[in-house]
């Protein structure tokens, strides 16, 4: 079901309402779109979490929240309209009663005559995906009549394949995968709907977009903070299962995937599970030959995290994508926290000329897109040096989201996907069969990793450029690390 008509309401109801999440991203994302005059007027948000609290305490410690949040800043007279739509519930979303009486409580906010559609927002501990599924079900509340019902699920999506298949069992049970939004904020950043529209909406790069003329594919994601006030959840999950399994592989099919024939959610999604069905599976026991892992100085003293933990806090791999398009072209992946920088980018290194008929040898054309922060593209190329003789030099062609769109600010992730949501465009978000093709491509490595005879995690300092294992990983195979961007 996909109509908004303007004979209907939607109510968005975030479970886990008192959560990090919410207050971090949700709420000052949703100020954002009412701001913008895009939230129709007929939505309204209900917070659902254990706390006691008024709406009124639960608007105020939102407002703080969205004062800590870098992304905005609404007028007070903004905010003040803005939050009267908010409203609270307190209860337990993996009580039936509790979600009973959210039941009650939404049919009286929504009592305007019109229908009401239902956007549910799982922002909880992954433990609860499954409960609160169960009870939406079980109490009638994701049923579809005259409007719809939809869920978003946050990461993590499972753990593994078994518990992937088994949670997606369970959500089909009460909802239709065309209900169904598992989010991947990644997808919804700017720059990486721009990779679709710079391969897609352009003639000039994709007839090289190839085995012919690309040589390697290298995705970096660092980030300088620890892990801090997170070990709880992280070092069960550890940077294969927090970063790769999603965002990594995610912007991995995004480069690789084939042109779909329109921008519909399900043409698109094809396409991206046949790059992950394509992506060469291993075995455990092939683990270390195709990553390494390496956990920062200091992981063990983190409050939270288990004496002699082995979780990787950084990791590097090469995969494969055995197709026609990709053949023998490796895919470098990398991510890792406390580092010397946040830095998301994609490298793509071209072939070397066939033949050189310059004295000087010459690197090979590189195209840089940064993904974050200083959003935007850098091709390297050779250029002549002026007034001498033959000599090269590398040159780059630059485009800026800062300077080519006169400052305008990128917007969060959130914002976009969770416009998407109201809009019932899945195009941004993940299929179950591609959950579960990612899961495939990292459970070996992650076990193959984790077992007792695998080399054990490397170190590296905090504030660091990462484990020189990272290095050492990428010489094997006579290449190296490539850090483009930057302003030239
Ligand atoms: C989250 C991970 O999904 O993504 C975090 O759980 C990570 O550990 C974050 O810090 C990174 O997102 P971004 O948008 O800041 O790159």
């Amino acid at each position: 079901m996909t109509s908004n008509s303007s004979e209907q309401t939607t109510t968005i109801v975030i479970f886990g309402a008192s959560g990090d999440l919410t207050r971090r991203k949700l709420i000052p994302s949703l100020c954002n779109l009412f701001c913008k005059g895009r939230l129709g007027p007929e939505v309204r948000i209900v917070g659902m979490a254990r706390s006691n609290m008024t709406a009124q305490e639960f608007r105020d410690s939102l407002a703080q929240g969205l004062d800590a949040s870098d992304n905005l800043g609404p007028d007070r007279e903004e905010w003040t309209e803005f939050a009267s739509r908010i409203h609270y519930c307190r209860g337990d979303v993996s009580s039936t009663g509790d979600l009973r009486g959210l039941e009650d409580a939404l049919r009286s906010i929504e009592s305007s005559g019109k229908p009401a559609n239902r956007l549910y927002y799982l922002a909880l501990a992954p433990s609860l995906y499954g409960p609160a599924v169960l009870n939406l079900g079980s109490t009638g509340m994701a049923r579809e009549t005259d409007c719809w019902r939809r869920v978003v699920i946050e990461k993590p999506f499972g753990s593994d394949l078994a518990s992937a298949q088994e949670l997606n069992k369970l959500v089909h049970s009460v909802f239709a995968e065309d209900q169904v939004f598992r989010i991947d904020h990644y997808l919804g950043k700017e720059t990486v709907q721009n990779l679709l529209v710079f391969r897609f909406a352009n003639t000039i790069f994709e007839p090289i977009w190839t085995r012919n003329y690309i040589d390697n594919v290298q995705i970096t994601v660092f980030e300088t903070e620890p892990v801090a006030g997170r070990a709880g959840y992280y070092d069960q999950a550890g940077v294969f299962r927090d970063m790769f399994q999603n965002h990594l592989l995610q912007l991995l099919t995004v480069v690789a995937m084939e042109p779909p024939s329109n921008f519909q959610a399900d043409l698109l999604r094809n396409e991206k599970v046949k790059v992950l069905n394509a992506v060469r599976r291993i075995t455990p026991a092939s683990a270390a030959e195709i990553a390494i892992h390496a956990q920062y100085d200091g992981y063990l003293d983190e409050p939270g995290v288990p004496a002699g933990s082995r979780s990787p806090t950084y990791a590097a791999m090469r995969l494969d994508v055995d197709n026609w398009r990709w053949q023998g072209v490796p895919f470098y992946l990398r991510s890792g926290k406390a580092l010397d920088e946040k830095r998301t980018e994609i490298v793509i290194q071209f072939r070397r000329p066939p033949h050189l008929m310059f004295p000087q040898d010459i690197g090979p054309n590189i195209l840089a897109i940064q993904v974050q922060p200083d959003e935007g593209l850098h091709l390297e190329f050779q250029a002549k040096t002026p007034d001498g003789k033959m000599e090269l030099r590398p040159v780059n062609l630059e485009f800026h989201y800062d300077d080519s769109f006169g400052g305008q600010a990128i917007p969060d992730a959130y914002e976009r996907l969770l416009l998407d949501a109201l809009n019932g465009d899945a195009s941004l978000f993940t299929r179950s069969d591609e959950i579960e093709e990612a899961w495939e491509i990292m459970d070996p490595i992650i076990q193959g990793l984790a077992a007792p005879d695998a080399p054990l995690p490397s170190g590296y300092a905090i504030g660091s450029k990462g484990p020189e294992a990272a290095d050492q990983f990428l010489a094997k195979d006579g290449r190296k690390w490539l850090h483009q961007y930057g302003r030239h």
